[in-house]
């Protein structure tokens, strides 16, 4: 694991003691709510298989483990050096390690935006955490996204909707950020009264387009 340039700063922290407290803050690996919302993610995802995802704040790698199962590689990244310690030992503990690399990265400032030999992600994950941003936070995120996202790639942004102490900004307005983002097209858009999820990609294609049959 990559154990980061970033400097400690209050809301690593506030993550880092939640996450020493309780190894499942949110209690995501109980909860038939998160294991449903995680199926519903995964059915919502155009491709089949993916070649490189990242998936900014990782938390404890539950999702993370099921990415692993759709991806060749796993770039899991978080704030919380406790987070990635709890996600590291649960993919090992999956039989995922091998395809799944780990890094501290406080977003934005730490979005890998040059990857070695210039690849880019072809599946981009923003699940419960860009309402911790503030909007000038996410509008370079959502940037990020746009411009790290491989051609026909996907991103796709799952969010809570109810107030919370540590929100910063709306789940709808984070869906917005994404859904006006020049250069993307959204292929789906799924609401609950609990959560938000949508997927957008550099393609406007479908996936009976993208396989040829519509
Ligand atoms: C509610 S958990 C979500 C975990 C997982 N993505 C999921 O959907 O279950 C939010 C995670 O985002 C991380 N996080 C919050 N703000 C962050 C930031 N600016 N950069 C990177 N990670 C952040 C926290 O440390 C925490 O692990």
């Amino acid at each position: 694991m990559n154990a980061s340039t970033t400097p400690d700063d209050p809301r690593g922290a506030y993550f880092d003691q939640l996450y020493r407290h309780d190894a499942d803050p949110w209690l995501v690996r109980q909860r038939w709510y998160e294991e449903r919302k995680r199926a519903l993610l995964l059915a919502s995802l155009p491709q089949q298989r993916y070649r490189h995802a990242y998936e900014p704040g990782c938390g404890n790698g539950e999702l993370t483990v099921d990415l692993a199962r759709r991806c060749e590689r796993v770039l899991a990244a978080d704030l919380s050096a406790e987070a990635l310690q709890l996600a590291q030992r649960r993919l090992e503990q999956a039989g995922h390690a091998g395809n799944v690399s780990f890094a501290r990265h406080r977003l934005p400032q730490d979005w890998p935006r040059i990857l070695p030999g210039g690849d880019k992600f072809d599946l981009i994950v923003i699940s419960e955490i860009a309402y911790y941003l503030s909007p000038e936070e996410l509008a370079r995120v959502v940037e990020h996204s746009v411009a790290g996202l491989a051609p026909g790639g996907s991103i796709v942004a799952c969010h809570w909707r109810a107030p919370f102490a540590q929100r910063i900004q709306s789940t709808v307005r984070v869906h917005a950020a994404f859904q006006d983002a020049p250069g993307l097209h959204r292929l789906l858009r799924h609401e609950e009264t609990d959560f938000l999820l949508g997927v957008w990609s550099n393609d406007a294609r479908s996936v009976a387009q993208r396989e040829g049959f519509a």
